[in-house]
Formats: C-alpha cells, sequence, structure tokens
C-alpha cells in the first residue's frame, strides 16, 4: 500500500495539471468504489457540516495561524491565539484532523498541512464562505422548489430556490444590496476564482481587433463587471491604447469599484437600453450565466441596438462540453438553476441563444480548457 501510494505521488509531481486533476478523481473514484452502504450514508449525510465547521474555524483565523507556524501547536497554544475555549478547541481540532483538514501529531497537538494551507488562503475563505453563507441555504431548498414546479426545468427567475431559502421577492442582486459580508465573500471570491494569467486578455487578438480605435471611442465596455478588477486588468495590459474604458455594474457594485486611473465607473442596468453607443468591445464575464434564456435575450438585444458594424460582443463563460461534464461545472450549473432558474450553456446552446437576436457566433477561445471558460465573439449578423 505504502509502495503504491508513493508511485502515485511521484505521478502526480510529474504530471501536468490535467494529469494532477485526473489522479485526484481516480483516487476517490477508487475510494468511492470501495464504500459500503453506512460509508456512503456517512460521506453525503456529513457533508454539510464539514463546512460548517471550517466556517467556524475561518472566523477564529484559525488555518492562517497554523499555517504561519513553523512547528506544530498543542491545544492550548490554539486556544490562546484564538480565543475560543479550550474545550471547543479540543472538539473542533479533531474533528478537523479526522477529514483531513489538519494534521495531528500527537494528542492535542496539530500541525497545518496542505489542505490547512490551501484554506488558509484568502481566495478560498472568500470562495467557501460564499458557497456556505450564500448559496447552501438554497441547495437546501432546491427539493422543495422541484417538488413544487412538478420536477421541471426552472425557468421562473422570480420565484427559484434562493427564493424559498431567504423568503424574499428581491432578485438575488437586489438581495444582495443589503447584505454587505455576503456580497464582499462575492465579490472577492468573483475576483479571485481564476489566476490573472487565465484570462481572455492572453488569447484574444485585442491589438488587432481595436488598433484603429480613435482616443474619443469607447474601446472596452464590462457590462455587470462587478467592481472592476477586469478593467483594470485591461488598462494595466493595454496602457497605452486610445480609447475610452468604461465598467458598468449596479450602484452598490460601482459604490465599491476600484479607483482606476483611465476606469470610467458607471451605474447601468443592463435591462435598460445601453446608454454607451457603438464601442468597439462590449464584454460580459459570468452576466448571461445568471439569467435564463428569455432575460439573456433581453440583455443582449439592447447591447445589439447599439453595436456599430465593426463592434464585437464577447461573452466570456463557461462552455460546456457535450459530454463527460466535471463536478465543478455541473455544481456551478445546479446552483445557476437554484439562485436564478438559469443554466450553464454549451456552444451549441450559446450559438442559438445569439441567432436568434440577429448576432452571430464566429470564434469561441478556450482559454481554460480544463474549466471549460472561453471568450464568444459576437458579431452582427451581415443584413441585421
Ligand atoms: C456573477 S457577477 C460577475 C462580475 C464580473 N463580471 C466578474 O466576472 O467578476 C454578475 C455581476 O452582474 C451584476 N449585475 C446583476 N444584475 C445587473 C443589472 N441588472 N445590471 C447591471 N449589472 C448587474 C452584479 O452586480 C455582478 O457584479
Amino acid at each position: 500500500m505504502e509502495e503504491a501510494l508513493s508511485r502515485i505521488e511521484r505521478l502526480a509531481e510529474e504530471s501536468d495539471e490535467l494529469g494532477r486533476q485526473d489522479i485526484m478523481a481516480s483516487l476517490h473514484k477508487l475510494a468511492y468504489s470501495l464504500e459500503r452502504p453506512e460509508n456512503t450514508r456517512d460521506r453525503y449525510g456529513f457533508l454539510q457540516l464539514q463546512t460548517a465547521i471550517i466556517k467556524v474555524d475561518f472566523d477564529l483565523g484559525l488555518f492562517k495561524k497554523l499555517t504561519k507556524s513553523a512547528r506544530a501547536l498543542s491545544v492550548d497554544e490554539i486556544a490562546q491565539e484564538t480565543g475560543a475555549q479550550r474545550e471547543l478547541m479540543v472538539r473542533i481540532l479533531r474533528h478537523l484532523s479526522a477529514f483531513n483538514a489538519v494534521d495531528e501529531v500527537r494528542k492535542e497537538t496539530y500541525i497545518a498541512n496542505q489542505v490547512t494551507k490551501n484554506l488558509a488562503q484568502t481566495s478560498t475563505e472568500a470562495g467557501i464562505c460564499h458557497w456556505f453563507g450564500t448559496a447552501s441555504p438554497q441547495f437546501q431548498n432546491i427539493p422543495v422548489l422541484l417538488q413544487k414546479n412538478g420536477y421541471t426545468n426552472p425557468v421562473d427567475e422570480t420565484h427559484t430556490a434562493f427564493h424559498e431559502a431567504w423568503d424574499t421577492s428581491l432578485s438575488p442582486f437586489a438581495w444582495f444590496e443589503n447584505q454587505p459580508l455576503l456580497l464582499n465573500y462575492f465579490n472577492q471570491y468573483m475576483a479571485t476564482r481564476t489566476r490573472t494569467e487565465q484570462s481572455w486578455l492572453q488569447f484574444y487578438p485585442v491589438l488587432e481587433e481595436v488598433a484603429d480605435c480613435p482616443p474619443t471611442r469607447p474601446v472596452y465596455v464590462n457590462i455587470g463587471g462587478g467592481v472592476g478588477h477586469q478593467c483594470a486588468q485591461f488598462k494595466a495590459m493595454y496602457t497605452e491604447l486610445p480609447g475610452r474604458v468604461i465598467l458598468q455594474d449596479l450602484p452598490h457594485s460601482i459604490a465599491q469599484a476600484l479607483p482606476t486611473p483611465g476606469v470610467e465607473n458607471m451605474i447601468h442596468d443592463f435591462f435598460e437600453p445601453q446608454p454607451i453607443k457603438g464601442a468597439k468591445i462590449y464584454y460580459l464575464r459570468a452576466v448571461l450565466h445568471d439569467h435564463p434564456s428569455h432575460k439573456v435575450s433581453q440583455i443582449i438585444r439592447h447591447i445589439r441596438d447599439v453595436m456599430a458594424p465593426d463592434s464585437r460582443l464577447l461573452v466570456d463563460e463557461m462552455i460546456l462540453p457535450e459530454t463527460r461534464v466535471n463536478a465543478v461545472a455541473s455544481s456551478v450549473d445546479m446552483s445557476m438553476l437554484a439562485a436564478f432558474a438559469s443554466m450553464e450553456r454549451t456552444e451549441a446552446q450559446w450559438r442559438g441563444t445569439f441567432h436568434r437576436e440577429g448576432l452571430d457566433l464566429v470564434k469561441t477561445y478556450m482559454y481554460n480548457p480544463l474549466t471549460y471558460e472561453g471568450v464568444l465573439d459576437v458579431r452582427l449578423s451581415p443584413g441585421v
């Protein structure tokens, strides 16, 4: 067994990212195939408890403290550092160690392992806190929602598992306005969920496309751009590029927008007519997947109506393969169902969506094949 595990470890070290993920998937599959019914019951049954305990430890700063320490820490030291009661910490650390989030080196003494170090990253904390705080109550309500709607694919964005969970008639983004803590996790998660080197900017021929853009013309309009991380990236990468760079979002995001020199921050609701006419690039990332098809059509119609013949509509989204979708992508798809009655789409589904509104998908740039992320280059159909 030890020998087999060492060989797999070496194989993982020598593998590229795809190979590493394949190894993880194979090991999980093997472990699950060995389960007896009680193992499967316990694995699923206690799934949410692990996240709850991890959230407690984010609040206590435990993972960062363990990661910072070069040596193992006793429960007494941990209790003193976190301010939590010793008796409680004994139980929490025992639980964390039981599911390998920390390593127990001897009685009541713990050290950071790789999972602890991952949990100590601010980006990991923001993502887990978003899924736990905002999304998880919605997941709990998926069964009720689907039972009520007769097990049909949800398309009514005004009544989703989100509305069941939070007992509100507001849309998720309007609701966020009064949830500063949860909104902050969400914004941080959106900003850090992908590495900057894996972005459309590394793949799309921006300079070629915008070469002749006059300084007064809007060159890049980021619609639903959050607090402006991508506008900042665009500006940093194309410092000398002439043309206006504009961030658009709802008032609560614009209120927190980054003060990037050269970026105009503008309040705009994308269900209203687009005020910036004839821009070179209209760009939306992770926006359209938040909406069911009839709402996506409304959003892109407003953009289509102001596009110049040489404008580009760039849609940066997950593009699902037709078969064998991975667990993360299908989980995101299900969370879209829960929150918005929306979905992740295949390239054929995207193409059809644009085509119905007089737009053509001319090229797809997959910039992260492992996560299926790509940018769809969409243009006015000839004759529109
Ligand atoms: C999933 S986030 C994506 C943010 C950003 N594009 C990114 O990829 O990091 C969706 C964004 O759409 C914005 N949004 C939602 N409804 C909107 C509306 N009606 N008009 C403008 N922005 C909206 C939200 O405030 C949020 O910033």
